[in-house]
């Protein structure tokens, strides 16, 4: 007697589609049971407590966003606007089961210490979530401590090349040594701080405040250069595995191609904004233009050309959000000078029924925009094959997807909270209808109706 059976949908599993029962025992997928017949009846199922009619919709892995900012606080005393509950509440209805998050070491403070308050923060989650761990300074203890992050269950760190948390080449190196050494692997934001740093003042000297001078300040190159840098100090580092975040253009890639053809254990992400939006916003009057104003910026039509083809031939394994929004009041507070603009945007909702969008108008399968958006973070992230596909023995974790309901989004049918979306007027073609974590029903036809807090820690072995 199985808890659930979902009947007659097109199950997305790593190996193809197939229509099937799906059978939950347990929050776990307990068997997944072709249908042989033209039509099964009721019947004919196997015996369950429960059953859901799929009505042919597709059913998909629950989604895998490795790159949230949930509750992160900036050096400024703003937060980002959505918290563990409400973030992953978004997340649910949208389609995803899991977060990582980062968790972030203080200035004088220890990784365990940071660990702690982040699972305090995420008390009320919705969805599972791991974490990865932010290195803002690579001295002894910390270097040590990495070792006991392991055995908390944290195999990725986090580390940044800009803002106030930024390493030095130096510090870079020594985390990365020490990561290959423990079979963990490092996530890193790369834009060259130096260069930034010096075309900002010269901007901002120059009487150009205005929000769209963002983007001028840290162009491709400075993302490419940075890049390139982390590639080659991860080589000389034991070969340390590196995963590239939020690449946005072309001078990123191909570092990044030319190094995974030499065999390096090199992984990139890219983001929904960088796939579907692009540098024409920054023409708009700047209290649009703020909206878009994150890090790296948007580029141009032509990096997302390289970008979607990047997904297409594995160079980039997995599209995350860098979800990180903050309310349209607080992106105005740069209005006058764009360095005020808190940096970060909307998608933690939006990702999946865009990438399946707009993924198959752009030539992608199903399979592939579930490896990516679900199957390959798993893996990454050492929490496959229990997250991020349908197989046997894995949580059921499933988002049932009707590709015939077509929505425009728009911030107020969203659950983020924030008053706008990257995304405000996008139309998709299909979005899902159900989420289900652990074979319980978190979200239905847009709706939250799951508990706070039924979320859990998800603790991650070494890939
Ligand atoms: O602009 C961005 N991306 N803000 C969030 C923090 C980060 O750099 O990922
Ligand atoms: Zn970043
Ligand atoms: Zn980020």
């Amino acid at each position: 007697m199985y808890d659930l059976v979902i009947h007659n949908a097109k199950v997305v599993t790593e190996k193809g589609i197939v229509e099937a029962n799906l059978a939950i025992l347990d929050g776990k997928i307990a068997n997944i049971l072709p249908v042989m017949a033209e039509c099964e009846e009721p019947s004919q199922l196997p015996e369950s407590k429960e059953v859901i009619d799929a009505k042919g919709c597709y059913l998909l892995p629950g989604g895998v966003d490795a790159h949230t900012h949930l509750d992160m606080p900036l050096s400024n005393g703003l937060k980002s606007a959505d918290d563990f509950v409400s973030g992953t509440i978004a997340a649910a209805v949208g389609g995803t089961t899991t977060v990582i998050d980062y968790a972030c070491q203080d200035a004088n403070g220890t990784l365990m210490e940071a660990l702690t308050e982040w699972k305090k923060k995420a008390k009320g989650a919705c969805v599972d979530y791991g974490m990865h761990m932010s290195i803002v300074r690579a001295d002894d203890q910390t270097l040590s401590e990495m070792a006991d992050m392991v055995s908390q269950g944290v195999t990725s760190f986090k580390t940044y090349l800009v803002y106030d948390m930024r390493l030095s080449d130096e510090e870079l190196y020594r985390v990365l040594e020490r990561s290959a050494n423990l079979g963990t692997i490092v996530t890193v934001h790369c834009e060259n701080y130096g260069v930034l740093q010096y075309r900002t003042k010269k901007l901002l000297a120059e009487g150009k405040c205005e929000p769209k001078y963002h983007a001028v300040s840290r162009p491709d190159r400075c993302e490419g250069e940075a890049v390139n840098r982390v590639l080659q100090i991860s080589a000389m580092a034991d070969m340390a595995p590196v995963y590239i975040v939020h690449n946005t253009c072309r001078e990123s890639i191909k570092c990044i191609e030319e190094s995974r053809s030499m065999g390096h254990p090199v992984f990139a992400e890219t983001c929904p904004q960088y796939l579907l939006l692009d540098d024409s916003k920054y023409e708009l009057e700047p209290e649009e233009c703020v909206k878009y104003v994150m890090s790296p910026p948007l580029r141009s039509k032509a990096d997302q050309h390289y970008l979607w083809e990047a997904l297409k031939n594995g160079t980039v394994k997995v599209v995350a959000t860098d979800h990180c929004p903050f309310s349209l009041a607080e992106k105005k507070r740069g209005l006058h000078n764009f360095t005020e603009i808190p940096n970060g945007g909307t998608g933690v909702e939006e990702r999946i029924p865009l990438m399946y969008s707009e993924g198959r108008k752009h030539g992608l399968s199903y399979v592939e925009i579930a490896k990516l958006t679900a199957t390959n973070p798993a893996k990454l992230f050492g929490m496959y094959p229990r997250k991020g596909t349908i197989r046997i023995g894995s949580d059921a974790d499933l988002v049932l997807y009707d590709p015939d309901k077509t929505v425009t989004i728009t911030h107020d049918i969203l659950h983020e909270n924030v008053d706008y979306t990257c995304y405000e007027g996008m139309t998709v073609e299909g979005y899902p209808v159900m989420t289900l974590l652990r074979g319980q029903i978190l979200a239905k036809d847009g709706s939250f109706t799951g508990k706070m807090g039924q979320g859990q820690y998800v603790r991650r072995d070494l890939p």
